[in-house]
């Protein structure tokens, strides 16, 4: 089951930190962003958060699943539903960014209609103190893809 999180109950920052390692960032768009878990048996094991950029746009900033339970079609599910959410609150645009390292998270992204916008480039080393690794490759330019709803 997939339900927004109201802002009384605890945020699953364990989660959120697997796709961002910001805290700061995290609380950040946090405070104004909506964040939807997917629960199993009462346990929070997916997370992703929208969060409106421009007139008629949205964001999903982030969206993790737990590592045991990564590869099984959850994330699909979560970024599916992200769109859905997005289209029925009437947004027109709906825009992702993962690092160049995402494989996963690039194929992932196009199979649910992504498409590749641009490259900001050296966004990683603007925006993050630590050097942050992925699959070997260190993530330093975010790719941005977009969807029309
Ligand atoms: C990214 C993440 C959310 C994906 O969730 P997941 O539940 O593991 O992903 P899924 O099982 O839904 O798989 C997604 C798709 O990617 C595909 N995929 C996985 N590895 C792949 C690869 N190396 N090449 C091509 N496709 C690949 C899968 O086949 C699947 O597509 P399918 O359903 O058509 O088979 C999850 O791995 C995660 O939480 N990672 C850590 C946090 C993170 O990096 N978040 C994103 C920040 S940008």
């Amino acid at each position: 089951m997939i339900r927004r999180l109201s802002k009384e109950e605890t945020i699953p920052m364990s989660l959120l930190l697997l796709a961002d390692p910001s805290e700061r960032l995290v609380l950040q768009y946090l405070k104004r962003g909506q964040c939807y878990v997917m629960e199993e048996e009462g346990v929070i094991i997916g997370v992703y958060v929208l969060l409106a950029t421009r007139p008629d746009t949205v964001e999903i900033v982030n969206v993790a699943v737990e590592p045991d339970y990564q590869g099984k079609g959850l994330g699909k599910q979560l970024v599916i539903h992200a769109i859905d959410t997005a289209r029925q609150q009437g947004w027109h645009t709906i825009e992702i960014g993962t690092g160049n390292s995402g494989v996963v998270q690039l194929a992932l992204y196009q199979k649910c209609g992504f498409r590749i916008t641009s490259i900001d480039r050296d966004f990683f080393l603007r925006h993050y103190e630590e050097p942050i690794m992925e699959n070997g490759i260190q993530v330093v330019d975010m790719i941005r893809l977009s969807m029309d709803l």
